[in-house]
């Protein structure tokens, strides 16, 4: 079965418009950009028709590429300050000037609406209450969401970054799945893949997997999105084999999967923050 993200986004818009209706105050996002990245481009314009659809306002800064670090801490601090804005977002990649660890860890965890400071992040290898990196934590709705628990399953997640696949792996754990976090030196990989319940794949290579290479009855989540010959838009997995896969494994589409998880987790992060406080 295709695990498409549709019904789910359809649902939670839903939830998401009534909790902010019952706010006395419109809860106001803050993105700040840099320029140089295409992927990102699309990722914050997505980010901000969501937003405006649920009816959250958004400020967008948006930097040249050659910016100095001093002007984004700057930002960073005012917003910080401002109690006019609910949560910050800093859209990463950064060009190679900036450094992303520092400039993110600047962000007042309580704004931290992606969950990336070393307190969220600590809170989450803790297992307590913090706010949660966005991708995972909509990997894990879109999975609740299907009915599909994690509990004793042999979870694989091929991709070892501090967005994704950490994060992911430690969530997959308090859930009580058995986690193998996956990369490019692990080795017999494609036998861990045979073997996976539940396989995660953010490898960003289109037709990483096939049709061959998973077991009856696995569940295969995509969050990679690449760009095959044609330009059209793909995940890890080949397109071409979803009709075979679709009678024996449950899997995500790219697009219409966990790209649209990721913004619902953002805006749930969102009013969850501006309900706190
Ligand atoms: N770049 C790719 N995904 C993300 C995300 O979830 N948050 C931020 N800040 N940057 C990203």
């Amino acid at each position: 079965m295709i695990l498409s993200a549709k019904p789910y986004v359809e649902q939670k818009i839903k939830e998401l418009k009534e909790r902010v209706s019952m706010m006395d105050e419109t809860p106001t996002l803050a993105i700040i950009q840099v320029e140089g990245d295409p992927a990102s481009d699309r990722y914050v314009t997505n980010k901000m028709k969501k937003c405006a659809e649920v009816g959250i306002a958004v400020e967008h800064y948006y930097f040249g590429k050659n910016v100095d670090s001093f002007l984004i801490e700057e930002k960073i601090s005012d917003l910080n300050a401002d109690d006019d804005i609910t949560g910050i977002l800093l859209q990463l990649p950064l060009p190679p000037q900036l450094d992303e660890h520092y400039l993110t860890n600047l962000i007042k965890p309580n704004k931290d609406v992606d969950g990336f400071t070393e307190l969220n992040m600590g809170r989450l290898a803790l297992g307590v209450y913090g706010n949660e990196p966005c991708t995972p934590k909509g990997v894990m709705e879109l999975l609740r969401f299907y009915n599909i628990p994690v509990q004793g399953k042999d979870v694989l997640i091929i991709n070892r970054s501090n967005i994704v696949g950490k994060p992911l792996a430690m969530m997959m754990t308090k859930q009580n799945a058995t986690v193998t976090l996956a990369h490019s030196k692990t080795a017999r990989l494609r036998d861990k893949i045979a073997r996976a319940d539940i396989i995660v794949t953010g490898v960003g290579q289109a037709g990483f997997l096939d049709e061959r290479d998973v077991k009856n009855g696995a569940v295969i989540i995509d969050i990679s999105i690449n760009f095959n010959e044609e330009g059209k838009m793909c995940g890890d997995l080949d397109k071409e084999c979803y009709d075979l896969l679709a009678g024996r494994c449950d899997f995500t589409p790219v697009p219409g999967g966990v790209g649209q998880t990721t913004v619902m987790a953002l805006i749930d992060n969102l009013i969850e923050i501006s309900e706190r406080f």
